[in-house]
C-alpha cells in the first residue's frame, strides 16, 4: 500500500495528512494483493472462527487491504462484527420491498467511528505518539477516547459547546478523554486541530487516511455476510463525508479485486440544513460552507473536508445525494425504533432519504437496498425522550395507570402487531 495525495496523486511520506504540493487530502492506495479473490474470501471466512483478536474484528480480519500495521500494536475492541437486520416496518414505510438494516451503531462504542479508529490509533501508537486529538460532533470523540484508552495515549477532544448529545460527552468523559468545549461549530473546531502538527500529536478525524481504510471495512463486512453479493443501492448519511468515501472506496476495491463484479450505488442523505454536499452534487463547481443547522447534531457540518473524495465516489458509483427535513429524520428515526432496531437522529436521515428516493423514483420498489445506520438509539436518548412527548403522530406517550382496571382497559386495547 502506498501514501498518494486523492486530488494531485503525488506520493505522501507516512505521517503526513495533507499533500505538500496541492494540499489535498491522502489516501491509500492498493497496488496488488497476493491472493487471488476466492483465496482471500477464504481466509476472511475462516478468520471467523478463530480466537486471534484481530480475526475477532471486522477490520483487521480484512488485513491484506489494509495498511501494514505489525500485530502486537494493534488497538481492538472487536469493532466492526455487526449485524445486518431485515427492515420490516421499516420497508412499509420508504415503499420498498428489500431493504435491511447495515447496524453500524452495534459498535463496541455505539457507532460507526470505531471501524476507522481502531486503524488510526494503532498506527499512531505504532508511531510512538502520546496524544490523540480530534475535533467532534459527538462519536468521533467516543470512540478515540475508548480506543486511546486502550492504547495507554491521551486524547483530547474539542467540541462545539452545547452542541453534542449528552450521552456522547458523558461517554467521551467516561473513557477518560480530556474535552475541551469551544464557542464555535465543528467546523470551527476542525479547523483549529488541522492547525496542529501531526508529527506532534494524532490527529484522527477522517481527513487521516488510516481513519478511512478502518471505514472501508464496513463494505467488505456487508458483502461477505451477502456472499459478495452487492445490493443495487447502498443509501447513508453523510455530514463530513469520510464515511462516503470509505464505502466508495470499499466497494471500488472489492471490485478491483474481483470480490463482487459491480458496485452498488451510493446515496448520501444531508439534512436540509446542513447540506452543502448535496448543493456542489446538483450544481457542480467548488463547494460552498455554510453555517449549518439541524436537530441531528452528529451531522451540524458545513465544511465537509472530504467532499471531493465523496463526490468522486458518488459519481463513479452512478448514485445520487439528497437531503431531509428534521421533521422527516424525526419520523424516519421513530419507525427504525418500531422495526425493534433504533437508531440516533443522524442516522435516521438515511431511511427518510430513502423514502424520498422512492418517491421520486430514482431508486425503484424492487430494489434491493442497504441502509447504513450509524450510530445506536441511546448515542442521543435525549431527543427520543423529547419526540415521544411531543404531538409528533408517531409519538409514545407515557400512560399513568393508578389501578388494574386501567391496565386492564390500555390491555383491553391494545393490539399487536404482527409483521
Ligand atoms: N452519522 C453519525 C451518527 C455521525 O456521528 C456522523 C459524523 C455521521 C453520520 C456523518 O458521517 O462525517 O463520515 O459523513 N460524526 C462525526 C463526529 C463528524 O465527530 O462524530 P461522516
Amino acid at each position: 500500500m502506498r501514501l498518494a495525495c486523492s486530488e494531485c496523486g503525488a506520493e505522501a511520506a507516512s505521517g503526513s495528512l495533507f499533500c505538500s504540493a496541492c494540499g489535498g487530502l491522502l489516501e491509500f492506495r492498493l497496488d496488488s494483493v497476493a491472493s487471488d479473490a476466492r483465496a482471500l474470501r477464504l481466509s476472511f471466512k475462516e478468520r471467523r472462527t478463530s480466537n486471534d483478536v484481530r480475526d475477532q474484528s471486522g477490520v483487521w480480519r480484512f488485513r491484506e487491504l489494509l495498511p501494514a500495521i505489525a500485530r502486537e500494536q494493534v488497538v481492538s475492541l472487536r469493532e466492526n462484527a455487526v449485524p445486518i437486520y431485515r427492515a420490516q416496518t421499516g420497508a412499509a414505510y420508504a415503499d420498498a420491498t428489500r431493504l435491511a438494516y447495515l447496524h453500524l451503531g452495534m459498535n463496541p462504542t455505539a457507532s460507526f467511528k470505531d471501524a476507522g479508529m481502531t486503524v488510526a490509533i494503532s498506527h499512531a501508537r505504532s508511531f510512538g505518539a502520546r496524544v490523540a486529538v480530534c475535533a467532534s460532533t459527538g462519536n468521533t470523540a467516543a470512540s478515540m477516547a475508548a480506543y486511546a484508552a486502550r492504547a495507554g495515549m491521551a486524547a483530547i477532544v474539542l467540541v462545539p459547546a452545547g452542541g453534542i448529545s449528552e450521552a456522547k460527552m458523558a461517554q467521551t468523559l467516561d473513557y477518560g478523554a480530556s474535552v475541551v468545549a469551544i464557542d464555535g461549530d465543528f467546523d470551527r473546531a476542525l479547523e483549529i486541530v488541522r492547525g496542529l502538527d501531526p508529527k506532534q500529536v494524532a490527529i484522527v478525524n477522517s481527513v487521516n487516511p488510516y481513519r478511512i481504510e478502518g471505514q472501508k471495512c464496513a463494505a467488505f463486512v456487508m458483502l461477505e455476510s451477502r456472499d459478495w453479493n452487492p445490493p443495487d443501492w447502498l443509501v447513508l448519511p453523510g455530514g463530513n463525508l469520510g464515511n462516503a468515501s470509505a464505502f466508495g472506496k470499499g466497494f471500488r476495491e472489492a471490485l478491483d479485486l474481483a470480490l463482487i463484479d459491480r458496485i452498488p450505488k451510493l446515496a448520501v442523505v444531508q439534512a436540509a440544513g446542513a447540506a452543502p454536499f448535496a448543493t456542489v452534487f446538483r450544481d457542480g463547481g467548488d463547494l460552498v460552507p455554510l453555517k449549518a443547522q439541524t436537530a441531528a447534531t452528529a451531522k451540524r457540518i458545513g465544511a465537509p473536508a472530504s467532499w471531493r473524495k465523496a463526490l468522486a465516489e458518488v459519481r463513479a458509483s452512478g448514485g445520487t445525494v439528497t437531503t431531509v427535513t428534521d421533521d422527516e429524520i424525526a419520523e424516519a428515526r421513530a419507525i427504525v425504533g418500531r422495526d425493534g432496531v433504533g437508531c440516533e437522529p443522524a442516522s435516521a436521515a438515511s431511511l427518510a432519504g430513502l423514502r424520498r428516493l422512492r418517491e421520486n423514483g430514482i431508486i425503484s420498489r424492487h430494489d434491493d437496498v442497504m441502509l447504513v445506520l450509524t450510530g445506536h438509539v441511546l448515542k442521543d436518548s435525549a431527543y427520543a425522550a423529547d419526540f415521544h412527548a411531543s404531538t409528533a403522530p408517531l409519538a409514545n406517550a407515557i400512560a399513568r395507570a393508578g389501578d388494574v382496571q386501567t391496565l386492564q382497559s390500555l390491555i383491553d386495547r391494545t393490539t399487536a402487531v404482527h409483521v
